[in-house]
C-alpha cells in the first residue's frame, strides 16, 4: 500500500477514535459505559462541578425551592421527609435547608463519593441532612418512605435510565410528590435510549409508572421539569430519622441502624457500613450483585 494511503487510514482511525472518546466520555459523560465509569468521571469532575455550573441562587430559589415548598404547604405537608436522588454536590439539600420555612429533613444519595464529599462540605453541621453513597438503581430505603423524591439533571445517567425511575416511585409514599427533570435540546437527541421527548416522558410517568397529576414545565435550555404525585394517599411521613428508613442493600430486608462506633449495621444480616470522616454513609460496598 502507498505510504500516503497508510497515513490517511491512520489519520482517519485517529479521528474516529477521538470522536468516539469525545462522545462516550465527554458528551454523554459515560452513560453508555456503566455506572462505574459514570461514578469515576464525576469523581474526577467533582472539585470543579459547582464552579462550572455556577448556579444562580435567586433562580434556584425561584424555580426549584419556592414552587416545591408552596406545593407542600398547600397540601398540608409541614415538615416533609425529602430524598434527593443523584444529589451530586448537594444542590437540592442545601437549597431546601436555606429556606426559612423548610421544617423537614433531606437525604441526598449519589454514586460518586467525591461529589458527596463536596456535598458534605456544603452541608457541614446541618443536622437535618444526611448523605448516602449508593446507586439510584437500587435505593436502600423501604417502600413508601418519603414525602418527596427529587431527581435533578440525573436520570439519563442511570444504567436503566427510565426503568430506574421505578425505584424513585417505590420509595415515595402514596400521595407523595415527585420532582424530576427531563433532558431536552440537541444533546438529548444524541443520547438514544437515555432520554425521552416531552410527550414520551409524560406517557412514561403516567402509563408506566402510574403517577397522577403529571405536569410539565419549561425550565432551562437543556432540561424541563416534571411534577407528579404517586397515586393514592397517605399521611405525611414527616422528618423520621434515618435509622427508621434505611434498608440494608446486602440482604434487602433488614433495617440499618447506627452503632456506637459510628458504623451502621443491619439488624437482619449484620452487615456493616462505614461512615466517612465527612459523615457520608457508605452503603455502596454492600451492594448485592443484581440488586435487591
Ligand atoms: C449532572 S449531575 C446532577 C447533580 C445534582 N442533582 C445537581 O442538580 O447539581 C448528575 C449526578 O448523577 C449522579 N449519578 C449518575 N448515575 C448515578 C446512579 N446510577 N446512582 C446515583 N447517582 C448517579 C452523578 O454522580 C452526578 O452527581
Amino acid at each position: 500500500m502507498e505510504p500516503l494511503a497508510l497515513i490517511l487510514i491512520g489519520l482517519g482511525a485517529l479521528i474516529a477514535l477521538g470522536v468516539g472518546l469525545w462522545y462516550l466520555l465527554w458528551l454523554t459523560e459515560g452513560m453508555y459505559l456503566g455506572w462505574r465509569v459514570v461514578a469515576l468521571l464525576y469523581d474526577w469532575y467533582a472539585f470543579r462541578y459547582d464552579r462550572t455550573k455556577n448556579y444562580d441562587p435567586v433562580y434556584e430559589t425561584f424555580f426549584l425551592a419556592r414552587p416545591l415548598l408552596h406545593r407542600l404547604q398547600t397540601e398540608g405537608v409541614a415538615a416533609p421527609l425529602v430524598l434527593d436522588v443523584a444529589t451530586g454536590t448537594g444542590r437540592m439539600p442545601a437549597l431546601l435547608l436555606e429556606q426559612d420555612d423548610f421544617q423537614g429533613r433531606v437525604v441526598g444519595l449519589d454514586i460518586s463519593r467525591k461529589m458527596l464529599f463536596r456535598a458534605a462540605l456544603k452541608l457541614y453541621r446541618q443536622r437535618r441532612a444526611a448523605l448516602i453513597w449508593h446507586t439510584a438503581s437500587d435505593l436502600p430505603f423501604f417502600d413508601n418512605t418519603f414525602d418527596v423524591v427529587t431527581c435533578i439533571e440525573a436520570w439519563e445517567f442511570f444504567p436503566g435510565a427510565r426503568e430506574d425511575l421505578r425505584e424513585l416511585v417505590r420509595v415515595l409514599r402514596p400521595g407523595g410528590t415527585l420532582l424530576i427533570t427531563n433532558r431536552t435540546g440537541t444533546d438529548a437527541r444524541l443520547m438514544p435510549g437515555k432520554t425521552l421527548s416531552t410527550a414520551a416522558m409524560q406517557a412514561w410517568l403516567t402509563d408506566e409508572l402510574g403517577l397522577v397529576d403529571v405536569q410539565h414545565e419549561r425550565w432551562q435550555v437543556d432540561y424541563d421539569l416534571f411534577w407528579a404525585h404517586k397515586a393514592g394517599s397517605s399521611v405525611p411521613v414527616g422528618p423520621r430519622p434515618l435509622a427508621e428508613i434505611l434498608r440494608c442493600p446486602a440482604c434487602c430486608a433488614g433495617q440499618m441502624i447506627p452503632t456506637e462506633s459510628g458504623a451502621w449495621v443491619c439488624l437482619s444480616c449484620e452487615q456493616r457500613a462505614a461512615v466517612g470522616e465527612d459523615g457520608v454513609i457508605e452503603l455502596l460496598p454492600l451492594l448485592r450483585e443484581g440488586g435487591c
